[in-house]
């Protein structure tokens, strides 16, 4: 199934979000797919499409649902008012699928895709601005990065190879932003192994630059997460 709306907003040449929510939430469990686990009394993905959907760096977005949720995730997008819902996908096996497809629905002359994980439901415009700004300076990528707070070593079985330099190091988060053409190229190959969109542009050959993320992004995986997440969000 392939639901494509019309776009309200006047989307040429600007920026798309693609929300990536097809995943099953295996980690999370419980009877339904991550993004329609309650947070806070509402489907998860309620959160992050309200919070694209008011953000004035956005002008439409494209949401990768799970099999069978596609209806759900359209009339949850109706319920919001989220005008800017361009189409709602079927996602694929993997995230890189879910974005490939999601990527279709995409006009062709938009000039920015800025991925985002349902998982993420606290997204703001701080780091979407960070990210969107970075991007504007020249660069094919531009993503999230906050530096690990644990040392972090690299492992061969049980054994510890390198104590890697934290200062180095930053993990990757969610929204990522990306030059629409690049981004189309790269999810053009082999998208195995790819755990998020900017290792496909790097791969490609692109540039990907960062920007300080934001501890509030915690990617909900666990119940525990989940829980943090509503706390966090209480907290405002
Ligand atoms: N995702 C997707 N399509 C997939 C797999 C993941 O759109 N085939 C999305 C998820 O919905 C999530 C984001 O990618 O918003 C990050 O993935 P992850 O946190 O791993 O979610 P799940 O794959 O659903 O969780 P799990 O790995 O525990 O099954
Ligand atoms: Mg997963």
């Amino acid at each position: 199934m392939n639901e494509a709306r019309t776009p309200t907003g006047g989307a040429g040449g600007g920026t798309w979000a693609i929300l990536v929510a097809a995943g099953s939430g295996a980690r999370l469990g419980g009877d339904r797919p991550k993004a329609f686990a309650a947070l806070a009394g509402r489907p998860l993905l309620a959160e992050s499409l309200e919070r694209l959907d008011g953000s004035d760096w956005i002008d439409a977005i494209v949401v990768a649902a799970p099999p069978e949720w596609e209806e759900p995730a359209i009339l949850l997008a109706e319920e919001l008012v989220a005008s800017k819902v361009a189409a709602v996908v079927t996602g694929g096996e993997t995230r890189a699928e879910s974005v490939r497809a999601a990527l279709e629905e995409v006009a062709d002359d938009a000039l920015v895709v800025l991925v985002h994980d349902a998982a993420r439901p606290l997204v703001d415009d701080g780091v979407i601005g960070r990210v969107l700004t970075l991007l504007a300076e020249g660069v094919d990528g531009a993503i999230p990065g906050l530096p690990p707070s644990d040392t972090v070593k690299r492992v061969d079985g049980n054994r510890v190879v390198e104590t890697l330099d934290r200062a180095s190091l930053v993990a990757a988060q969610t929204p990522q932003a990306f030059v629409a053409h690049r981004l189309r190229a790269a999810l053009e190959g082999d998208l195995t192994s790819a755990t998020d969109c900017a290792s496909l542009v790097e791969r490609a050959g692109g540039t990907v630059g960062v920007v300080p993320g934001d501890p509030r992004l915690v990617k909900v995986t666990t119940r525990a997460d989940l829980d943090l997440v509503e706390r966090l969000l209480d907290a405002g």
